[in-house]
């Protein structure tokens, strides 16, 4: 089976060209001048158009146990939503239980996700509990595709680790060349300012935020730093919301530390502001680290522009409002803490293009090339080049939409981004050549995903 994809402007990180995309079965075969080969099984008419590789969220939580609840979206039904957004690809977290081995934790993602994702994912896995087991089965992990494992300085008694668990995890980390991702937020002083809140009556969904200052992501993200630095672990530091924490890593990017870090979508465009909306509404958007004040957003966009920060994922964790958020109805500190987005990334981050923020090129790499790069699926994903997968969007960088929850295909009840008028649009999108959206339908199934056994990051220095 043969498709060619016609008259669009080619963009890869590198640049970009009018070219035309032949794809042969599941592989990208060749980039060529416009319409120098034209037998093909399918024609993909993309004059007018961008033809982008398909997106890499390296941060997503389907069906994640998160506070007494789960993540309301399935493997199936977030893979069809990344889809429909151009994510042709997805990484997800499988989350070690306490007192259960991280062996035991793969298989029980893999019978989550195998035979139901529409498109690609892979797996980083989060150590809840350092111990010689564990650390042990780093290995066969790395050996079966899990070769980045994330841990917390927040949340103690349920995912946190000590200082010492994380120096023991990041020796094996450097030892075995695998990554540790690091929710760097202080949790146990986090827990003493919590509690006082709560003491003092202040229950409303604001303070999720205001209970999470700044300071103490800049603070967790400066030791996580400084333990990597005493081991040598190479570093990423996941969902980074704060200046605090940016100024950190950029610090120890200009001395050749290998320290890399995200941001998200929601924290270049949301704010506390929406955190304090009237009455219980201000729940939508609780996710840790919160949102912060709009000053913070300048620097992001920067930290995007100069590297310090390389990658931009969603965090995709929703929790319907109706019956998931109100569980923290008195009480903040209960309230689920995720957001939806795995839909609207790849438009939330053109409207930076759009707005002079980053270019073209930037978006494909932040999006799409450096986590490929980043995660050890170099030359499989990531790119327009003959010989990767052929995991292609043709997208309308003139087509308007407005997003909405009466819209958007996550299995959630409400969109963080009710009513933002976007510019541009996905048209079409090839999952290794098959197409998965096309005509404003979904044309995929659950179970062509497959999974990604990734290699080592291609960015160690
Ligand atoms: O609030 C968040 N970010 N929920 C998902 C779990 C995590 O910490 O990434
Ligand atoms: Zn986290
Ligand atoms: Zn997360």
């Amino acid at each position: 089976m043969r498709t060619i994809i016609t008259g669009g402007t080619v963009v890869n990180a590198t640049g970009r060209a009018h070219a035309d995309v032949v794809v042969d079965g599941e592989v990208i075969t060749a980039v060529t001048a416009p319409g120098l080969i034209t037998e093909a099984d399918r024609r993909i008419d993309a004059t007018g158009k961008y033809v982008i590789p398909g997106g890499i969220d390296a941060h997503t939580h389907m069906e994640m146990p998160f506070g007494g609840t789960f993540s309301h979206d399935t493997f199936a039904t977030g893979t069809e939503a990344a889809a429909w957004g151009g994510t042709t690809t997805i990484i997800d977290f499988a989350v070690q239980a306490r007192g259960t081995s991280l062996l035991s934790t793969l298989d029980k993602w893999h019978a989550k996700a195998d035979g139901n994702c529409a498109v690609d994912y892979g797996f980083h896995m989060i150590i809840s509990e350092v111990d010689d087991g564990s650390l042990k089965e780093m290995r066969p992990c790395i050996d079966a595709g899990v070769n980045s494992f994330k841990m917390f300085m927040a949340y103690p008694g349920v995912f946190y680790s000590t200082d010492g668990d994380i120096l023991r995890a990041m020796r094996r980390a450097t030892e075995t060349g695998s990554m540790i991702m690091m929710h760097a937020e202080n949790g146990i002083a986090i827990d003493q300012l919590v509690a006082q809140a709560l003491a003092e009556g202040r229950t409303a969904p604001v303070e999720h935020g205001l209970t999470r200052p700044p300071e103490l992501e800049g603070e967790a993200t400066s030791r996580a730093i400084a333990l990597a630095g005493v081991t040598g672990a190479p570093l990423y530091i996941v969902h980074l919301s704060a200046r605090h924490a940016l100024e950190a890593v950029a610090a120890a990017r200009n001395t050749g530390q290998n320290v890399f870090a995200e941001t998200c979508p929601q924290y270049l465009y949301l704010s506390i502001e929406d955190m304090a909306k009237p009455g219980f509404e201000g729940a939508k958007y609780v996710a840790s680290p919160p949102l912060r004040t709009r000053d913070h957003q300048a620097d992001l966009w920067r930290g995007l522009r100069t590297n310090d920060l390389s990658v931009v994922s969603t965090d995709h964790c929703p929790f319907c409002f109706a019956d998931q958020k109100v569980l923290g109805k008195d009480d903040f500190s209960k309230i689920p803490n995720g957001m939806p987005g795995v839909e609207h990334r790849m438009d939330l981050l053109h409207q930076g293009v759009v707005a002079g923020e980053i270019t073209l090129e930037r978006w494909v790499e932040i999006s799409s090339t450096t986590p490929a790069r980043m995660f050890g699926l170099a030359g499989r994903k990531g790119t327009i080049a003959p010989g990767a997968d052929a995991d292609v969007v043709v997208y309308d960088p003139a087509a308007t939409q407005t997003i909405s929850a009466l819209t958007h295909h996550m299995n959630v009840d409400y969109s963080a981004y009710e009513g933002m008028e976007i510019t541009g649009r996905v048209e079409v999108v090839l999952s290794r050549g098959s197409v998965v959206i096309a005509d404003g339908a979904f044309h995929g199934k659950p179970g062509h995903g497959r999974f990604l056994k990734r290699d080592l990051s291609q960015y160690l220095l």
